[in-house]
């Protein structure tokens, strides 16, 4: 199997007098001056069914960008009946053809589409330049080379066979279509739910988190450009629960592909399950999902303070710390407190809050009112409370965008409510821990630890990494030492937890690829 090898894209730097960075910041002030309309793709049809919502920056949401229309019932229907449609051929067409198109989107992205592709993720999302290209450049186009990479590995992987025997194993599509539900946090993730089960031969209905449907319908240009054929992946809008409702009730139902809370995933499940019940589907549901987190840092008393501060600041402040991986909650030990406190402090006060128009900006805003709402409720809680103050941040505006400054709670209480709920923003908080009590500790961390996405364990002692490696095997399913907890790259770090964290198949790995084939073993006697 000779296709090229993957390998990472480069991020570019976006300096200042860069060509790159004159061309985004060009798209983005065109793209800014003008609206769009943005369909439904469903079959070879633009669907405008005129049930609209407006898209509004985050960062500037009294600003409109255009519109998108929603779909009715019958819409969702015609989407399950376009992609089955075009199942026909493309559940059988070679596997090199696929793999053609989708290595051709990577390439769209990473030349003539990657000024577009990062302009609209930060006027959807406001993410500043340097967060759309890691996301919605370098990553995209990161899990459409390694996924036919992985793609071939699985085909090429066989049983042995003997003297007039010859067995074989056939990957096969899944039978029927698979639906992905993709969140606002990640182009790429947006861009590889659909993308991935679709390479492996399937067809899919795609719902893009109402948030994103801007940098969605960049994503659906490029497929189509790419040459992905009309059916393959369609694109609906609109109430949530109806889609899923009417996708699920279908008995060619084969799949679903996640990413969001954990609160809608649980939901999925209990949906598959009752419908199993009534005995509906052909085959049993492919259930796939990423979901929430509340990821952590500690520190032994051995680690550095200054990298342990910056594993803090930038792990749980980069993208607004609206990754499921940011860092969120961290013990910190009393003898280096005071050292990681100051550097920590100087480090978050240093980070320049603005439009994601200005590349001088290391933070936007979040998401929507829905988010900055709930994060200033935890704020205003922690500024009452008497096991809670707030080190650095604290303050909030929404008059022109969600911005919420990055902010630092110090407890006292490790059952703080923040220690353990998802906040999904920029807020961390942090719990001291006397040094004696390190291996208690590591144990309360486990313990408070619904979610199992990621963690990192700063030390310089051999011994407690070894410690803490073990102690936290079931609370992170990527787990780093010495580093901030974020970043994953593909190829490099397969990502996704357990618990209420996912089902862990590793996004961007052989093992999530696998999930998408109905193999069949054939023996043949010779
Ligand atoms: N790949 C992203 C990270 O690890 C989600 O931060």
């Amino acid at each position: 199997y000779n296709v090229p090898d993957a390998f990472n894209e480069p991020v570019l730097s976006y300096a200042p007098g860069t060509k790159e960075r004159e061309q985004v910041l060009a798209t983005f002030k065109e793209m800014y001056a003008t609206t769009v309309d943005v369909p439904m793709y469903i079959g070879s049809e633009e669907v405008r069914t005129g049930k609209t919502q407006t898209m509004n920056p985050p960062f500037d949401h009294k600003k409109v960008v255009g519109t998108y229309h929603e779909a009715e019932k019958k819409h969702v229907e015609q989407a399950i009946d376009a992609a089955l449609e075009a199942r026909k051929k493309w559940a059988s067409m070679a596997w090199e053809q696929r793999a053609a198109i989708f290595l051709k989107a990577a390439d769209l992205l990473a030349g003539p589409y990657r000024a577009k592709i990062n302009a609209s993720t930060m006027i959807a999302q406001a993410k500043t330049v340097h967060q759309a290209e890691i996301d919605a450049a370098c990553e995209f186009i990161d899990f459409l080379r390694f996924n036919v990479e992985f793609m071939t590995q699985i085909y090429a992987e066989q049983p042995i066979s003997s003297e007039g025997i010859w067995n074989r194993l056939e990957h096969r599509p899944l039978e029927g279509f698979i639906y992905a539900i993709t969140p606002f946090n990640f182009t790429a993730i947006a861009g590889n739910l659909p993308a991935a089960p679709a390479l492996m031969g399937n067809v899919v209905v795609w719902k893009p988190s109402a948030a994103q449907v801007y940098s969605a319908n960049i994503i659906m240009e490029v497929f189509k450009l790419a040459g992905v054929p009309d059916g393959v992946i369609n694109m609906v809008h609109g109430d949530p629960v109806m889609i899923t409702d009417t996708l699920m009730a279908s008995p060619d139902f084969a799949g679903v592909h996640y990413t969001g809370s954990t609160t809608v995933f649980n939901g999925i499940w209990a949906k598959i399950g009752a419908n199993m019940g009534k005995g509906i589907y052909k085959t049993y549901p492919k259930i796939v999902g990423e979901t929430g987190g509340k990821d952590f840092i500690i520190a032994h008393p051995s680690s550095i303070p200054a990298q342990v501060a910056t594993g803090l600041s930038r792990g749980a402040f980069e993208f607004q710390g609206q990754k499921c991986s940011a860092a969120s909650r961290a013990y910190i030990p009393q003898s280096i407190w005071g050292a990681v406190k100051e550097h920590l402090v100087n480090d978050v006060k240093s980070m320049k809050m603005g439009s994601p128009e200005d590349p001088s900006n290391f933070i936007t805003s979040v998401i929507h009112e829905a988010s900055f709402d709930k994060l200033a409720k935890y704020i205003d809680a922690a500024k009452a409370a008497n096991d809670a103050e707030i080190i650095v941040g604290g303050t909030y505006d929404k008059s022109e965008g969600y911005f919420i400054a990055p902010t630092v709670i110090v407890t006292t209480n490790p059952q703080y409510e923040t220690m353990y709920t998802e906040l999904f923003g920029p807020v961390l908080t942090i719990y001291v821990y006397e040094d004696a009590k390190w291996e208690e500790t590591l144990k309360l961390v486990d313990e408070t630890s619904p979610y199992a996405l990621t963690g990192a364990v700063f030390s310089q002692d051999r011994y407690a990494i070894e410690q803490a490696t073990k102690a936290l095997e079931n609370c992170a399913g990527n787990f780093y030492i010495n580093d901030k907890p974020t970043g994953a790259v593909v190829g490099q770090q397969p990502f996704g937890g357990a618990r209420a964290s996912g089902t862990n198949d590793k996004a961007g790995s052989i093992l999530n690829l696998l999930r998408w084939v109905s193999p069949r073993t054939i023996k043949e006697t010779l």
